[in-house]
């Protein structure tokens, strides 16, 4: 529909280098397959100081290649305004969570579990892992950001 506003999807990870940039990474992926890019946009965003300013980590990069999701990315933390900006702010985990809530003031609201389409749960964390860790995240989390996309979008073409 033209002039209908975007949809405007934060992931959130504790150092914006794995599991975030994974997600972001898949989820700009789909919108490209379903020709969504008009009504859909998505960001990534650490909780944590560690990684700020640095791309993603190689193993996560490999695992974007492989499946054509990758994408140039330099890690940055949550700021105020992303509360305002966005619409959705995914956490990957009950602890990035729950900084998120802290954070969000009036836009709790927004604040979601990645993991909420399935009632809940954890997203493998890849961080001690290796690619192949990296490539079972992936898995998951194409899962859940297909789930998302259709919550959101309403369906495969996105009509209704
Ligand atoms: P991410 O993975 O939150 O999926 O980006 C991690 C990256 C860095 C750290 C922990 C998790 N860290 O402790 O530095």
């Amino acid at each position: 529909m033209g002039g209908m506003e975007k949809t405007r999807v934060l992931f959130v990870c504790l150092g914006n280098i794995c599991r975030s940039p994974i997600a972001e990474g898949i989820f700009w992926k789909r919108v490209r397959e379903l020709g969504l890019e008009e009504r859909l946009e998505a960001d990534s965003a650490a909780t944590g100081p560690w990684h700020l300013g640095e791309p993603m980590d190689p193993r996560a990069a490999a695992v974007l290649k492989k499946h054509g999701a990758y994408f140039d990315h330099v890690a940055r933390q949550v700021a105020p305004e992303d509360f305002e900006r966005f619409d959705l702010i995914l956490a990957a985990d009950r602890e990035v969570e729950r900084d998120l809530l802290r954070l969000a003031g009036a836009q709790r609201e927004k604040v979601r579990l990645i993991t909420e389409p399935w009632g809940g749960g954890e997203v493998s964390d890849p961080w001690e892992g290796d690619e192949a860790a990296c490539e079972e995240t992936y898995l998951e989390l194409e899962d859940l950001v297909a789930r998302w996309i259709e919550r959101i979008a309403g369906g495969p073409n996105g009509d209704s």
